[in-house]
């Protein structure tokens, strides 16, 4: 990748991949990727739960009802949880270090996914965190935001176009509600 605006007008989400592994140094490069994002106040309260055992990816995509499919197709997932007992802004950090992995993945011309844990239920309505939690023999005090999957990409997804942009979005000294033109009503 020549340079970040292009890394992150490249990255799409990606739901599908090859049975190709990722090497270790791909691995690594990722976990040290979550590893160096940052903390509020350096906190570091962040742990991940790698798996590769497909039989646990396939029951890690059952976590919770809609949108979490993909993980079983994977060849790679990082459980993204963090110590809530040392912080209160475990989601931030946790956040941080997940898309920090997307973006060293895509670097390495790898697709990746986020499957949302954090407020989710399973189709039974029980809760997705209790359900990992248990899954993965992780500690009380460890709450789970995301799982990000990875692996090599085996679908093409079009970089996101400049001229769709929510730049409405974006107000300049106060806040403004910009009218939308006519033609893109
Ligand atoms: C906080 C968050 C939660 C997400 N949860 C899921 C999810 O549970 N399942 C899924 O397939 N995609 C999930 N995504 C991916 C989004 O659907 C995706 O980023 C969005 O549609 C924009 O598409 P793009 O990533 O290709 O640009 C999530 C993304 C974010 C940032």
């Amino acid at each position: 990748m020549n340079n970040f605006s292009d890394l992150i007008t490249r990255r799409r989400s990606t739901r599908k991949f090859t049975d190709e592994l990722l090497s270790p140094d791909q691995v690594e490069l990722i976990l040290k990727a979550a590893l160096k994002a940052p903390t509020s106040k350096n906190s570091r309260p962040c742990h991940f739960i790698v798996v590769e055992d497909k039989e646990i990816l396939a029951k890690l995509s059952a976590s919770k009802k809609h949108g979490g499919a993909f993980l079983s197709g994977c060849t790679l997932a990082v459980v993204v949880a963090a110590d809530v007992t040392i912080t209160d802004v475990w989601i931030e950090d946790a956040s941080l270090a997940s898309i920090y992995m997307q973006l060293q993945a895509e670097d390495l011309g790898l697709g990746s996914c986020w499957c949302q844990i954090r407020n989710r239920q399973r189709e039974d309505e029980t809760d997705s965190n209790d359900y990992i939690r248990g899954l993965l023999n992780m500690p009380y005090q460890l709450d789970i935001l995301s799982i990000i999957g990875f692996g090599h990409k085996d679908q093409l997804r079009q970089p996101i176009k400049e001229d769709q942009l929510p730049w409405e979005n974006v107000h300049i000294g106060t806040f403004s509600l910009l009218e939308k033109k006519e033609e893109e009503k």
